[in-house]
């Protein structure tokens, strides 16, 4: 079998750094070259193979893809949900002429696979809201749900027509201690252990009976990882797989902080991402990830809350 040789852009986000460490961990640290618009974040620094490229320029990724001899690519970079909404047309733009123009190298260089992360953004108010099944009404409201919910159409159309292997899966909103989030509605349930251990107060931008479809870094990794090996056979359906792990409200995770630290407070200003979240499902119906490819979860909201205060603890320096 010929050794893979993959390529992720934007790899410097909060999946990228991640993942950049878990693929190399598999396929060997030069078998995986990291890029991003930015300077390389201090994990992947002198760590490995490393890029800086835009991912709206195809013609550097196309130099590099050839250069390299890239068999895969990752295409992280995106305009998440709350930042997609200050500049619109720039979100759409960059989420989906980056992936088109991936697609189309795909075909072009018949890469082996593509894998192109999707998002709970796709559902709007009008999707039932609990256990919000694989195929329901989807009519996203935010641009990045917009973009999400047509770039998942875009990689079950290059799938059909040209047999690319393209993958996907909508991810909850993701918690991680290694890399920072970046302009999500979902980014409080970060900021939230971050000031617990700094300051034990908080003061969340939704309101406190929010629910939201959460996961834990650790899972997503694992899952894209396992997404991207299953073989192509089950993979019966080409638009994102639905992923769940938990389902929190700001409340609920503070609590769980109080756990550990007692005396954390939490107070509750909503402001614009509110709408953003009062959108999407409270909570997600993975089913079918789990019949097709055998997708599980590991941390639930104790677990995580854990393991996130346990590394943040000690990343951060401070005794708690
Ligand atoms: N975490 C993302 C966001 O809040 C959802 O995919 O935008």
């Amino acid at each position: 079998m010929k050794q893979e040789k993959i390529l992720i852009i934007g790899a410097g986000g909060q999946i990228g750094v991640e993942l950049a460490l878990a693929l190399r961990n598999i396929y060997g640290t030069d078998n995986v070259v990291a890029s991003d618009i930015r300077e390389a974040h201090p994990l992947l620094k002198d760590a490995g193979p490393y890029a800086i490229l835009n991912a709206m320029d195809g013609q550097a990724i196309h130099s590099l893809v050839k250069k390299e001899g890239i068999t895969q690519i990752y295409l992280l970079a995106a305009v998440l949900s709350a930042t997609g909404e200050k500049d619109p047309k720039r979100a759409w733009d960059i989420n989906m002429n980056s992936l088109l123009q991936t697609l189309d190298l795909g075909v072009q260089e018949k890469l082996t696979k593509i894998y192109w992360p999707s998002s709970i953004a796709v559902f709007g108010p009008t999707t039932p809201t609990q256990n919000t099944p694989q195929q329901t009404i989807v009519e996203p409201t935010t641009v990045y749900g917009i973009s999400k919910y047509t770039g998942e159409l875009w990689c079950q159309y290059y799938n059909q027509r040209w047999g690319l292997d393209v993958r996907s899966m909508r991810y909850p909103g993701l918690i991680s201690w290694k890399s920072e989030p970046g302009g999500g509605t979902t980014d409080y349930a970060v900021e939230i252990y971050h000031e617990a251990l700094k300051h034990k107060a908080y003061t969340c931008f939704l309101s406190e009976n929010t629910y939201l479809p959460m996961m834990y870094m650790d899972d997503a990794i694992r899952g894209t990882i396992e997404l991207m090996e299953a073989p192509a056979e089950q993979m019966k359906t080409r638009m994102a797989y639905n992923l769940a792990a938990m389902s929190f409200s700001p409340k609920e995770i503070a609590e769980a902080i109080q756990k550990h630290i007692p005396d954390f407070t939490i107070s509750y200003q909503p402001d614009f991402r509110q709408k953003i979240a009062d959108g999407w499902p409270k909570s997600i119906d993975d089913s079918t990830a789990r019949e097709h490819w055998g997708w599980k979860n590991n941390f639930d909201l104790d677990s995580m809350t854990a393991d996130m205060l346990l590394h943040l603890k000690e990343k951060l320096a401070v005794g708690v």
